[in-house]
């Protein structure tokens, strides 16, 4: 009986199952038990230790990059355009969903990016050859164009300078452009082009994926590391309290993973904030042998990764005695494998070129609920998050001349929008595993452990008396049991219930047949203490609640 389980008891068991696992398994760290057949038990408790969730964790990116912008967010043509040329229907919908911050303007791009091309009369912008995409780049839209429509859409922008070929110098004149009021060069030039008042951006990316081979500007660690504590101190200068976010790796693979970070981090610790992490995943042969099962424990993947990194951070912290403990942006995660490289990645010297437009499948959909969950459980380390990317080029939404069709990724990542705030609740989990196993696969996912059939994380938002439990089932062929006990609070009522779940795992939605993947109503049982969830085989599940 769920009932009977004593916490210590609890604890007792993850030991032992911790035991017979293999060594090195995810599993203890997470807080999940394996336990042999029967329903999964999960013990909510609230951690008074821990502050509310930021919801920047839940945030968005939006590159120069194929039909992102133009023809995505800019359409002036358009009859759903409005009088700045944005598309309305892709505001309500970005609006609605209540992204909390946004990315811009790359990615790959920023690293080439002279954002002065982008500023001023529209008239006097020049089209240039974007190099990172091998694109016409025409600067219509810019920097203000996208405070402009980010006030719209009601998020908040988080923007990346170029220190790829961009020079500390222009970087921080961009934050002088953006946040001075007045009464210097480059305040006075954002005044002389309409805006009057600074548009205090708060969040700055110190470039990106600086580690990658492929990145314009790409440079050793250290050499990187310099070049971001001499952008981050002039910044400093202008506002001690920006939040600087230095570009940390953009992968497991590379050889420098974690090398980099530290190497980097021992340059410019003391001046910045946070650091980065990035990752896209998919079902191949070589991270998955093209398996499901081994697909959807891919967010166990990430939660290692957030655990690697942050272990880096406090390493640096340790040796530089520092009191400063660095948050992480995992600002670039999602699944990115089919529309990849090659003709996907070239724009041929094109406007608005179609690129990166990954069609997304029910798998995809319930692996991005187990993104979901990894976020969340990682909260109190993982201060910002932003899927990659949120219109048209590997995202959620898609715009055609005349609509926004919502992928099946899209549900689970408004479900935490919509669902997932105040405070994550500590969870321990007793489920039942399945053996993955590393041969054959690319080193970073290489490994033989025991994944959990269910995989749940669960948060409270204490004064508006509400909770929500998100819950992955990755058994592709059972419906599972959750039996789950509140401590603290306990549900009063249960609000809303809902799953995503289907027969046929590669089912994707299109303009013509948009329903294919939708969420349906899941029978919810009565609200108490104790609750026993029955979760479809092959599913994400979402239920909300009242908790007074
Ligand atoms: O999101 C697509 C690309 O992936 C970004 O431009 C880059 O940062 C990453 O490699």
């Amino acid at each position: 009986m769920v009932g009977s389980l004593s916490r210590r008891r609890f604890l007792e068991g993850l030991g032992k199952s911790g035991a017979a696992l293999a060594a090195g398994s995810w599993l203890p760290s997470l807080g999940y038990a394996q336990v042999g057949r029967g329903p999964a038990r999960a013990v909510l408790n609230q951690a008074r230790s821990r502050g509310d969730l930021d919801r920047r964790l839940l945030g968005a990116f939006l590159e120069h990059l194929g039909r992102a912008i133009y023809t995505g967010v800019y359409e002036p043509e358009s009859p759903l355009a409005d009088e700045h040329g944005f598309r309305k229907d892709v505001i309500a919908e970005i609006k609605g969903m209540n992204v909390p911050i946004m990315r811009y303007p790359g990615g790959n791009f920023v690293s080439g990016y002279n954002w002065l091309d982008g500023v001023g009369p529209k008239k006097d912008r020049p089209t240039v050859i974007e190099r990172a995409w091998n694109s016409l780049e025409t600067n219509q839209f810019g920097t203000n164009e996208f405070i402009d429509w980010c006030r719209l859409a009601a998020t908040e922008p988080l923007l990346a300078f170029n220190l790829g070929t961009g020079t500390p110098e222009m970087a921080v004149a961009l934050v002088e452009y953006c946040n001075v009021a007045s009464g210097t060069k480059w305040s006075d030039l954002r005044r002389s082009h309409g805006y009057e008042q600074p548009h205090d951006v708060r969040y700055w990316c110190l470039g990106n994926e600086m580690d990658g081979p492929w990145q314009m500007g790409h440079m050793p660690a250290r050499e990187y590391g310099r070049k971001a504590r001499d952008t981050a101190r002039q910044i400093r200068v202008l506002d001690r309290s920006l939040q600087l976010i230095a570009a940390g790796s953009s992968n497991t693979i590379l050889p420098t993973y974690l090398v980099w970070d530290r190497e980097l981090l021992e340059e410019c610790y003391d001046q910045v904030d946070g650091i980065s992490l990035h990752n896209y995943y998919g079902n191949t042969p070589q991270l998955t042998g093209n398996s499901t099962a081994r697909y959807l424990a891919m967010n166990l993947d990430m939660d290692r990764q957030i655990q690697e990194i942050a272990a880096v951070c406090d390493y640096v912290q340790g040796i530089r005695k520092s009191p400063k403990r660095l948050w992480l942006s995992f600002d670039e995660w999602n699944v990115w494998y089919r529309a990849r490289g090659g003709d996907f990645a070239d724009g041929k010297r094109q406007f608005a070129p179609k690129l990166l437009e990954e069609v997304y499948n029910l798998e995809d959909a319930l692996l991005v609920g187990g993104f979901v969950n990894t976020l969340l459980r990682h909260a109190e380390r993982v201060r910002v998050g932003c899927i990659a990317q949120i219109l048209n080029v590997i995202a959620p939404l898609v715009t055609n001349e005349t609509s926004v069709l919502r992928q099946s990724i899209y549900y689970p990542y408004a479900w935490s929008l919509q669902y997932a705030r105040g405070r994550v609740l500590d969870l321990f989990v007793e489920s039942e595993t399945y053996p993955i196993e590393a041969s054959g696969l690319r080193p970073d996912f290489a490994r033989d452990d025991q994944v959990p059939f269910v995989d749940i994380t669960a948060t409270v938002d204490a004064p508006n008396g509400q909770a929500a439990v998100f819950m992955l089932n990755r058994d592709l062929d059972n419906e599972r049991e959750v039996a789950l006990e509140w401590r603290d609070p306990v549900p009063a009522r249960v609000l809303a219930c809902q799953t995503l779940t289907g027969t046929d795992l590669k089912a994707f939605n299109t303009f013509e047949q948009p329903k294919r993947v939708v969420p349906q109503t899941l029978d919810a049982p009565q609200a108490g203490a104790q609750m026993t969830f029955r979760l479809p085989a092959r599913s994400y599940t979402v239920a909300h609640l009242a908790t007074r």
